[in-house]
């Protein structure tokens, strides 16, 4: 018996090595794989969370308008603009592909996306909302109502489910079929020779130490500024806030580099405009490299090859208020 399932698990590892490509042993970076949604339901709901304002107090801030997908899931601002003009601390990271993140935020302090989901509402700087009032809201909104009964099975709408549906569109924001994803899985004339040599620069100079895996980055945390100290515009000090560990200040998780040209500005304080300068920067400090300006622009050729197929989809049209639905108050403090 315990024989016969050996040979088994023999035949499959065989199969398994004949048929997974080279790229998996031998590239830092893995093809993105698309989405399977488990519950189709729940993504549409999510959807709808995602784009719908009236989570925030002034009924005009929502998920998209930071992370805005016609936008990579960013705002390309420096900081975010929040309730009553609020000026955000740091840099919004994209949504895209977020799923692959070991944790959520610049410091990791939500440790998945549902945990994350409930921050931005309450956040005063940000939505404004409470989970209450949030609540209260789609409470009051028939189509609403029926929607989650229909998800979740019952009759009382609740932030976890708000949260569990936002996290479930989130999952199915990831960017397969960039060229260079179909360069790894063996179109040779998806990359140009430039690009090629970029990638190659990228990782003979040690980008892969910390830019890799599937998102090319999202999977640990380094310190900013490694043989040189980084200035920040900001006061964020990164990972410390979270574990008190000295050895963890001014760490932050690493970012993804799936849809680089779209995300712009760069790093946690948005101080970056071009890729030309964070690829500058980051030869600088975090490897001792000054680049000269053709290998800058070979890196620059290859990061925009990481831009994958954008995420599709009918623009959700959200269910109107009912009299009973708690109005927005824009212009509250
Ligand atoms: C006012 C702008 C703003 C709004 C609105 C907003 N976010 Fe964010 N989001 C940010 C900023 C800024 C960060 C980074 C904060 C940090 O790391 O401390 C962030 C971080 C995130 C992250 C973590 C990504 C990563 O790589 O770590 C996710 C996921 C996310 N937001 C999803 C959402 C969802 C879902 C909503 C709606 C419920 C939302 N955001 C609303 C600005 C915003
Ligand atoms: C020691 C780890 C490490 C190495 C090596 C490294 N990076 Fe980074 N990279 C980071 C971290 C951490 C950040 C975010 C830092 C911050 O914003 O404070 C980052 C940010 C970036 C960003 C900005 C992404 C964004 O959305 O803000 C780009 C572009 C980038 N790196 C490219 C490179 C390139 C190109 C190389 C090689 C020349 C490289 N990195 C080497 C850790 C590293």
């Amino acid at each position: 018996m315990k024989h016969r399932i050996l040979k088994a698990t023999f035949i499959a590892a065989v199969i398994a090595m004949i048929g997974s490509p080279a790229w998996s042993a031998t590239e830092p970076i893995q093809p993105i794989q698309a989405a399977k949604p488990k519950n189709p339901g729940m993504v549409e709901l999510g959807k709808k969370l995602f784009f719908d304002a009236r989570l925030s107090k002034s009924g005009f801030i929502s998920c998209n308008s930071c992370h805005n997908l016609s936008m990579g899931g960013t705002d390309n601002l420096k900081t975010s603009i929040g309730h009553n003009w609020n000026q955000g601390p740091i840099n919004a990271p994209t949504v895209l592909n977020s799923s692959l993140n070991l944790a959520q935020f610049w410091d990791g302090r939500a440790k998945d996306l549902q945990a994350q989901a409930g921050g931005p509402i309450a956040n005063p700087g940000e939505m404004a909302s409470n989970h209450t009032l949030a609540v209260e809201i789609l409470q009051s909104i028939p189509g609403y109502v029926a929607e989650f009964k229909k998800v979740f099975g019952n009759d009382k709408v609740t932030i976890e489910e708000v949260t569990k549906a936002i996290a479930a569109f989130e999952e199915t924001l990831v960017t397969p079929n960039s060229r260079f994803d179909r360069w790894l899985k063996g179109d040779k004339k998806a990359l140009t020779a430039d690009e090629q040599a970029g990638y190659k620069l990228f990782k003979d100079s040690g980008c892969t130490t910390c830019h890799n895996g599937p998102a090319v980055g999202g999977n640990s945390y380094q310190k900013m500024g490694v043989v040189e100290a980084y200035k920040a515009s900001s006061p964020a000090e990164g990972r410390v806030g979270v574990t008190k560990e000295e050895a963890d200040r001014f760490k932050f998780k690493v970012p993804t580099l799936r849809n680089v040209e779209m995300t712009y500005p760069y790093f946690h304080d948005g101080a970056a405009n071009t890729l030309k300068e964070a690829v500058d920067t980051m030869g600088r400090i975090q490897l001792g490299k000054k680049f000269s300006d053709a290998d800058n622009t070979k890196i620059v050729a290859f990061l925009k090859t990481l831009t994958g197929d954008q995420p599709s989809f009918k623009l959700p049209i959200l269910p109107p208020s009912s009299d009973a639905t708690p109005r927005p108050t824009p212009f509250a403090k």
